[in-house]
């Protein structure tokens, strides 16, 4: 291929790209689908869609939405031909968009991410989108709750979940929020908490990524998720379901409140949060510290970044408070 050539099909890629999404912000998106390939793909970190018809429907979606500012910025396109029929367009995507009102000039994106596009040349000389991969960047790190529960039936259950944290030190009180499946109307701990009320908080060391990992999977209700990662399990106190004995801390729970989100728009999912409280704990010796306190540094909690990236902790510092506590005050003054 001549070097005029390949500067051809850069140009008509780049023109094909620039008027795709202008009819993404500004046409609803009603002709994008048909620059894709029929079983062209779209893919974020969330969802995965297959097939023209899939993709119509998206965009048909949030049409449906209503009333709506988004624009998305294509930045550093980089397009690799690899012959006369194929080739890649690597770039980044900044997305700016609101519901309703229009967004504020200080807002910032909303997203930036990479995005890989396959394309291929069809019979008719069009370039179309085999596949589009979109992959956020930046999102911060976020804790993972391992919760095991049993069922009515006794049967155990083992799942992560990041969304996640403690939200009350006095009474102890954590949530979780499980969003709805797609293939059964709600996840099996959520199943096992409303009908038990009991729970345990597993926390995920990095050593226990791996098992953490096929604990997620889809399993059938019944499924011991232990057994599938060939995990063992040790016995609470004051809760029937069982804890991951290789976990360095676990948090019993009961079940305070269980709180349903609902839909606002057409493709939103409902979550349930559920509230804990926490009755009960164990901690494993080789995990506290000289002054008899948990040691997180030690305990090497697992987060979860984007998608299916995680990491351990990063550097500590240590950051002295910019104020005194009153109970500080009153202590130097006594
Ligand atoms: C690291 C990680 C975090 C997750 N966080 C959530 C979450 O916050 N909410 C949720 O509904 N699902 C989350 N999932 C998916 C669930 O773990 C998955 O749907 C699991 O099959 C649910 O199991 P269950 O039906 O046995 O309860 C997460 C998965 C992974 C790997």
């Amino acid at each position: 291929m001549t070097a005029d050539e390949q500067q051809f099909i850069i140009q008509d890629i780049t023109q094909m790209l620039a008027r795709h999404w202008h009819d993404v912000d500004r046409n609803w998106g009603r002709n994008a689908h048909l620059d894709y390939t029929p079983d062209g793909s779209y893919a974020t970190s969330l969802r995965k869609r297959t097939g023209i018809e899939a993709i119509k429907a998206f965009y048909a979606d949030r049409q449906d939405r209503g009333e709506r500012v988004a624009r998305h910025l294509v930045n550093n396109l980089h397009v690799t031909v690899h012959d006369a029929n194929t080739a890649t367009a690597i770039w980044i995507l900044s997305l700016f968009a609101a519901d309703g009102v229009p967004v504020l000039p200080s807002k910032p994106a909303i997203m930036i991410a990479d995005v890989v596009d396959e394309l291929v040349r069809e019979s008719d000389g069009a370039w179309k989108y085999r596949s589009r991969t979109i992959t956020p960047l930046f999102r911060a790190p976020r804790p993972i709750g391992w919760i095991s529960t049993m069922s009515a039936a006794g049967q155990v259950n083992l799942a992560p979940f990041s969304h996640f944290n403690i939200v009350s030190t006095s009474p102890p009180v954590l949530i979780f929020s499980c969003n709805s499946p797609e293939d059964r109307p709600e996840k099996d701990t959520l199943v096992n908490v409303k009908a038990t009320g009991e729970f345990v908080f597993n926390l995920v060391s990095y050593d226990l990524r791996e098992a953490m990992n096929v604990t997620s999977t889809a399993a059938p209700h019944g499924v011991d998720e232990f057994e599938l990662a060939k995990l063992e399990k040790a016995a609470c106190v004051k809760v029937c379901p069982p804890r991951v004995a290789a976990s360095p801390a676990n948090l019993v729970c009961r079940l305070l409140l269980e709180k349903k989100i609902a839909p606002v728009a057409k493709g939103d999912t409902p979550s349930n949060v559920v509230f804990g409280r926490v009755v009960g704990l164990h901690i494993q010796d080789q995990f506290f510290d000289g002054a008899g306190r948990f040691d997180t540094v030690k305990a090497q909690p697992l987060t979860r970044l984007r998608g299916i990236q995680y990491a351990p902790p990063g550097p500590i510092e240590v950051m002295p408070q910019p104020f005194k506590r009153a109970a500080e005050t009153k202590r130097e003054a006594s």
